[in-house]
């Protein structure tokens, strides 16, 4: 897959916190690995600042957030070259002249990006369109949370598709970029020994968890409107689920592999009144020890109202009602200032029926298959083998299946399909394992759009997840408090355990 160039890459948002943590490391990757072609990144930010002063700036916050092995003063100056900034109020028309100033007229490779607010992205959507920036080769990428409820996402999706085409629309979830949520796919589809045990006949439950050592940091002002359950679980989890459950799709293409995801969504089992209490835990993280050092309650942060009610965790109980998967349990959970950043999902299969072996532990042991996104990605097999020695005793062993991109290269010789997209840097892609943000970049600019969320998809995630936002605007509960540092509050524990089951948290890791 190629990139069409000469490209065009408008950033608006492109001083946020979101440009300079994710986006912009993730361009100087690629033109690390010399895998952007001829081409512009221009960053749209409100204020005048000169363009030395940017250059700066993001030169500061790419090297701050890459490993230095991965510095390369050569591979930053390409990437300088191709910086330019805009001071583009997005609510102001006529602001958009001194962007079409810089823009060429015939692009037939322009990607607008919107990083800021989703209530702007409507008005952006049609001061582009008054200047004439829109053509029918013009794509726009938007990031989440798209709406903070059914019927915004539903105004804001339609006034941005007034402008354009369905087909010109990348709606982002950046989890879907993650190379082990890939590798998932093809462990899935590329294997008959898993697909066969993928059911409700063979797997006991699933569980899904993305903890944060961090707490809200810079962005009280964003999260205190979102919350945990807008900002992680109506995307990255429901995506994370969707990419476990769903059947496998007729070709790797876009439609083909939405379609299987629209139908896992609209498979779940509505969660409404009373159940939501019973199976949706929400809590919010008080004053505690986070890596080793004393953290201010959500309440104390900067920038937060101290009557907040915003949850800062959720953890919850899923079911999808189709053949496959009736009577599987999916336990979701997500939460800032926990004990350890971690994403991963544990796919943990039934029992044994009757054991023969005497065993370490009492009970027989249940098979898991661990998918483990960050830290240090992989995946394991939890089995069970002979203790060495005379008799019979059974241990549990574990078989890792590790995506360490070097490794890879060892034993295949590269890590890429396609020789044409390998690069020439030392310190390369074939030595680390790709950004989220790097990949999905790539796929907009070259247009393919299978990792990224179709309308329809969006709708139905909010149309799901909106019974149980109204339900906690209409009660007075607050969310239970979690000690910072902690697994969340006990009534998460407390979600599985009355069902005999217990988070896989602390060990087996
Ligand atoms: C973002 C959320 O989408 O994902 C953040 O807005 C969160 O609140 C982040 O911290 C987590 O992403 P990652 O890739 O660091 O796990």
């Amino acid at each position: 897959m190629q990139i069409e160039q000469p490209f065009e890459l408008v950033l608006f948002g492109g001083l946020g916190d979101l440009a300079l943590r994710k986006l912009l490391p993730s361009l100087y990757l690629l033109e690390l690995d010399h895998r952007l072609p001829e081409g512009n990144i221009i960053a749209i930010g409100r204020s005048e600042v000169e363009h030395k002063q940017v250059v700066k700036k993001i030169k500061k916050a790419v090297f701050t957030q890459i490993n230095s092995a991965f510095q390369c003063d050569k591979s930053w100056q390409r990437l300088a070259q191709r910086l330019h900034y805009v001071a583009v109020d997005g609510q102001r028309s006529k602001d958009y002249q001194k962007l079409a100033t810089i823009l060429q007229n015939d692009c037939q490779n322009r990607l607008f990006y919107f990083a800021t607010a989703s209530f702007l992205y409507a008005e952006i959507a049609q001061n582009l369109h008054k200047s004439k920036l829109i053509n029918r080769h013009t794509k726009v990428v938007l990031e989440k949370p798209i709406g903070h409820d059914l019927a915004s996402a539903k105004a804001i999706n339609s006034a941005v598709a007034e402008y354009f085409e369905e087909c010109q629309i990348y709606r982002i979830d950046h989890y879907l970029g993650k190379e082990t949520v890939q590798n998932l796919m093809v462990l899935r589809f590329a294997n008959s020994i898993f697909e066969s045990q993928w059911n409700q006949q063979y797997i006991d439950h699933i569980q899904i968890t993305i903890s944060e050592s961090l707490g809200v940091e810079q962005r009280a002002g964003f999260y205190e409107q979102v919350g945990a359950f807008r900002d992680m679980v109506q995307n990255h989890l429901l995506q994370l689920l969707c990419i476990v459950a769903m059947e496998p799709p007729a070709k790797m293409e876009s439609d083909a592999v939405r379609d299987e995801k629209v139908k896992v969504i609209k498979a779940l089992k509505p969660i409404e009144g009373s159940d939501i209490h019973d199976n949706v835990i929400r809590g919010q993280y008080s004053e505690g020890v986070s890596e080793g050092a004393i953290v201010p309650g959500y309440r104390d942060e900067t920038g937060v109202d101290d009557q907040s009610d915003t949850e800062t965790f959720v953890a919850m109980k899923v079911e999808i009602e189709n053949w496959r998967w009736a009577g599987v349990p999916f336990y979701l959970r997500t939460g800032k200032r926990l004990a350890e950043r971690a994403c991963e999902i544990v796919v943990q299969f039934k029992k044994i029926p009757h054991s023969i072996f005497s065993m370490q532990h009492k009970e027989p042991m249940a098979n898991k298959l661990i998918f483990r996104l960050q830290p240090d990605e992989g995946i394991r097999l939890q089995l069970c083998e002979k203790k060495v020695g005379s008799g019979m005793q059974v241990r549990p062993m574990t078989l890792s299946l590790n995506p360490d991109a070097a490794e890879q290269k060892k034993a295949t010789g590269s890590a890429f399909e396609n020789n044409q997209e390998k690069p020439t840097a030392t310190n390369s892609a074939e030595d680390r394992v790709p950004e989220a943000y790097e990949r999905l970049l790539f796929d907009a600019l070259a247009s393919n759009p299978t990792l990224f969320l179709r309308d329809d998809e969006l709708m139905h995630a909010w149309d799901w997840v909106d019974s149980i936002l109204a339900e906690w605007k209409e009660t007075d509960d607050s969310p239970e408090p979690y000690t910072a540092g902690s697994w969340g509050p006990a009534a998460a524990t407390l979600l599985m355990a009355k069902d005999g089951r217990l988070w896989n948290d602390n060990n087996e890791r």
